[in-house]
């Protein structure tokens, strides 16, 4: 018997989440908080039917696939899943997933690694679980590292940020699982562009400048100062969409009170809590000492640099 393993990161917008669902940039780093999905498979017998299921990829949601993975009994086990990513909570588990079994099925059915076969393929597959994804999700955690991620209708433009400092200062927190879906969240904006189309299109804008601010000038940045004012800046401007939880602008408005700035990172959340929240806090000691009064989870940035990657024994 053969084994694989595939291991997917995290990710993390760090600027432009709900923008680059309308044609404007987005920046994103991938975490190095994983997925990792593994199975033991005859190499002979299983070949076929996983190049079947390749080719009808895109019919399935992820919870579908898997299921058919499972129930399947074709010279394979069944499927291991160990996630360090939290769940449902914008660090991209689901597109983590996606990409993950993109590649299992991929390369039980002996087929080349691609990250970009593996990319389209995830694509798909969230397509049918968030309707109208922008795509930046699927694609950090296929590419790693830091990108600039723009999509203008079926065209995508990826721009690697190269930065030699590593990322300090910076923490994820996590103010829980949304109620409402990354689906349902897409669809709040959009029931606000179409009722006030001219305000919804000059925050995007906005959020757009803020992402491309970003990129050119991370390479040149001395201190923190510049990390505080964008992700103030653009927290202000999801809060005005309206992707923002009474729960976690309270949250948010303490870190700004003790000096710190924070911002929601993916979809959000307004019912109860809003996912991951991205903080900038340049006093490590004061931030640990605030976060001791609260209940929320809260880990250190860091980045990862390889994206997915299979394992074949
Ligand atoms: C979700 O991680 C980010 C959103 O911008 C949706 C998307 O880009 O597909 C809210």
């Amino acid at each position: 018997m053969s084994n694989i393993l595939v291991s997917s990161p995290g990710k993390v917008i760090l600027f432009g989440e709900h923008a680059v669902v309308y044609g404007y940039p987005a920046v994103v780093t991938a975490v190095h908080r994983t997925l990792q999905i593994s199975m033991e498979y005859d190499k002979k017998k299983a070949k076929s039917f996983f190049h079947t299921l390749f080719k009808n990829v895109s019919d399935y949601s992820v919870v579908d696939l898997m299921n058919l993975i499972n129930e399947t009994d074709n010279a394979h086990s069944v499927l291991h899943v160990h996630s360090q990513i939290p769940l449902g909570c914008g660090m991209g588990s689901s597109a983590a997933c996606a990409a993950s079994l993109s590649a299992l099925v991929m390369g039980v059915a002996q087929l080349k690694f691609s990250r970009e076969k593996i990319n389209e393929l995830a694509f798909l597959i969230e397509k049918r679980m968030h309707g109208n994804p922008s795509g930046v999700d699927n694609t950090i955690v296929c590419f790693g590292g830091l990108l600039q991620f723009l999509r203008k209708g079926k065209k995508v433009e990826m721009k690697r940020i190269i930065h030699a400092k590593k990322f300090a200062h910076l923490w994820i927190v996590n103010t829980g699982v949304p109620t409402e879906s990354t689906a349902e969240m897409v669809s709040m904006v959009k029931e606000k562009y179409i009722h006030d189309s001219k305000h919804t299109e000059l925050s995007f804008q906005k959020i757009g400048a803020i992402s491309e601010s970003f990129s050119k000038h991370i390479q040149n940045e001395k201190d923190g100062e510049y990390w505080y004012l964008l992700i103030q800046e653009n927290e202000q401007l999801l809060e005005s969409l309206g992707v923002v939880s009474e729960k976690t602008k309270k949250f948010i408005r303490t870190i700004e009170k003790n000096m710190g700035a924070a911002k929601i990172s993916g979809a959000g959340g307004v019912e109860s809590a809003s996912g991951v929240v991205l903080v900038y806090h340049a006093d490590e000691e004061k931030f640990h000492h605030m976060m001791k009064k609260s209940s929320f989870e809260y880990f250190p940035l860091v980045q990862n640099n390889t994206g997915i990657e299979v394992y074949e024994t």
